[in-house]
């Protein structure tokens, strides 16, 4: 997935699942991001992403839900449609959403189906042992699954909050416990959000299938953001968070430079104008 030195994107020309696990077993980290729109998932494949994401995330960080429990399948119909529509090279995975597969396998197929015409190549969905019937259903109807363990937003109500999750010795065997069973209904890869760096480290070490980081430290086999969070735009500082840019400063800083050039008619100016 990535160059010798293991700094940029090579390889192949569209990534499927199987190099996601070729890059865990050469130990060669690769990169997911959120995307929601065209232009964001465009700049993302340029820069070389190998999976996006879309995320139910797109609930909180573009339609101002508070919880990604109000994002609808609707939802992520369309966003799915728009990133998959916009991009070539990427692993395109779409999350279901919340009430679209807790009823049984039944509803989490019909659902995987849709996401799938939508131009998902991959579904993921929360939890362990408890979703295994669902992930092995998924499976066997072809389509591939991502698993998601640790803090699983969508059951954030249940957790109390925002809590990094398997912090004792029960938690942190229950939560490997349950990244071996959902492996063995057939996820291809699994999400680990707020999990403390060695429990990460010991799962990625026990699965055969990439583990995906998100405040899981840097063992796992790949890392994901929220794109919005990764580029500061959002201005969420979670501690796992890097913002590799501040396009909240630079996007106030070109929209009040248009509105002053607008009330001094300096824009626009005649290269702007038809004659
Ligand atoms: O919806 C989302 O953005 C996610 C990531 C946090 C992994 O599930």
């Amino acid at each position: 997935m990535s160059t010798p030195s293991g700094t940029g994107p090579v390889g192949p020309a569209k990534v499927r699942i199987r190099h996601l696990h070729d890059a865990k077993d050469r130990g060669r980290p690769f990169s997911m991001l959120t995307a929601y729109d065209q232009y964001s998932a465009q700049a993302f494949e340029a820069a070389g992403i190998d999976v996006l994401l879309i995320g139910d995330s797109v609930g909180t960080t573009v339609l101002g839900h508070s919880s990604t429990t109000a994002t609808t399948h609707q939802d992520m119909l369309t966003f799915t449609g728009a990133v998959a529509r916009s991009v070539h090279r990427p692993l395109i995975v779409a999350d279901l959403a919340f009430g679209t597969y807790e009823t049984g396998p039944a509803d989490a197929v019909r659902h995987g189906v849709e996401l799938i015409r939508a131009g998902a190549e991959m579904v993921k969905l929360e939890g362990g042992r408890a979703i295994v019937p669902q992930i092995r259903a998924l499976v066997e109807a072809g389509i591939p699954v991502m698993g998601h363990l640790g803090f699983t937003p969508q059951s954030v109500n249940a957790l109390s909050g925002h809590r990094v999750q398997g912090r004792d010795a029960a938690g942190a065997d229950q939560l490997a416990e349950d990244a071996l069973a959902i492996q063995e209904a057939g996820a291809s890869a699994i999400v680990l959000e707020l999990v403390p760096a060695q429990v990460a480290a010991r799962i990625t070490e026990v699965v055969t299938v990439p583990t995906i980081g998100i405040g899981a430290g840097p063992s796992c086999d790949g890392q994901v953001l929220v794109w919005q969070d990764m580029a500061g735009l959002s201005g969420f500082h979670g501690k796992f968070v890097k913002a590799f840019a501040d396009l909240r400063r630079d996007l106030t800083h070109a929209a009040e430079q248009y509105r002053v050039e607008v009330a001094e008619r300096s824009y626009p100016g005649p290269e702007h104008s038809f004659d």
